[in-house]
């Protein structure tokens, strides 16, 4: 018999987590994508619900059953998941996006499929909104919390996307090292605040660094 008590700090807190890659179609049968299992996102979200949160999940397409108790809205495009976080932001207390997000587009979807063809297919791509960047210009007294995955100036890059998005908090994680960021159960990352303070977690289970997350945006709050 395992007795979890957990602390319920969150308790009337309402917070939306967006998760999982988007995928934007080319034609019925084709699409591009990012890398991103969604377990970060989903670990936060049932951390968060068992600490007494209101949680929304939005997500794009992953394996994962969502955590109990979490509302989830599913979606599969950039402009999808735009237009979920956008209706559900009002209530919102608290916003975390560790989406993996396609920055870019195809210009025009089909609905035929594309026949192979001799020679090379060109494909034009085009900006999808920035989801993050469009919240931290409307934020309120709400808490803003980003993520980064990169591969090289990780703390720089980080940095610029607090400013530049208006954030509270930044979940920064370099995809090089072993044991972080994509598929794995485990993490390393940086968190960064809007004051420059940063804190390095070390190799650490998903769980787990939700739970930090969450401690870290308490200060925030
Ligand atoms: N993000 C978003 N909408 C986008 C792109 C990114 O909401 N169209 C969010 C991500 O969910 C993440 C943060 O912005 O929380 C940073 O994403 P990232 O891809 O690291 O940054 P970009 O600003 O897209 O810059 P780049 O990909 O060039 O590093
Ligand atoms: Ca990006």
């Amino acid at each position: 018999l395992k007795i979890e008590s957990v602390e319920k700090d969150f308790y009337g807190r309402k917070i939306m987590i967006t998760a999982g890659p988007t995928i934007e179609a080319i034609d019925p049968v084709r699409f591009i994508t990012n890398h991103s299992s969604g377990k970060m996102g989903y670990a936060i979200a049932e951390a968060a619900s068992k600490r007494g949160a209101s949680v929304t999940l939005i997500s794009g397409p992953t394996n994962l059953s969502p955590p109990s108790d979490v509302k989830l809205v599913s979606t599969s495009s950039t402009l999808d998941m735009y237009e979920a976080v956008m209706e559900h932001y009002g209530e919102q207390d608290i916003i975390i996006k560790s989406a993996a997000v396609a920055d870019y587009r195809p210009n025009s979807t089909v609905d035929k499929k594309i026949k192979k063809q001799e020679g090379d297919l060109t494909l034009t791509l085009v900006r999808n909104p920035d989801i993050l960047y469009e919240l931290g210009k409307i934020k309120d007294n709400k808490v803003l919390v980003g993520f980064a995955a990169e591969t090289d100036n990780i703390i720089e890059y980080a940095k610029e996307k607090i400013t530049k998005k208006n954030l509270d908090l930044i979940v920064a994680n370099d995809i090089t090292q072993e044991g972080a960021g994509f598929g794995v159960d485990t993490n390393i990352v940086y968190l960064i605040d809007s004051g420059n303070n940063i804190k390095k977690i070390d190799k650490s289970n998903k769980t787990d660094i939700a739970h930090q997350i969450l401690d870290k945006i308490k200060e925030c709050l």
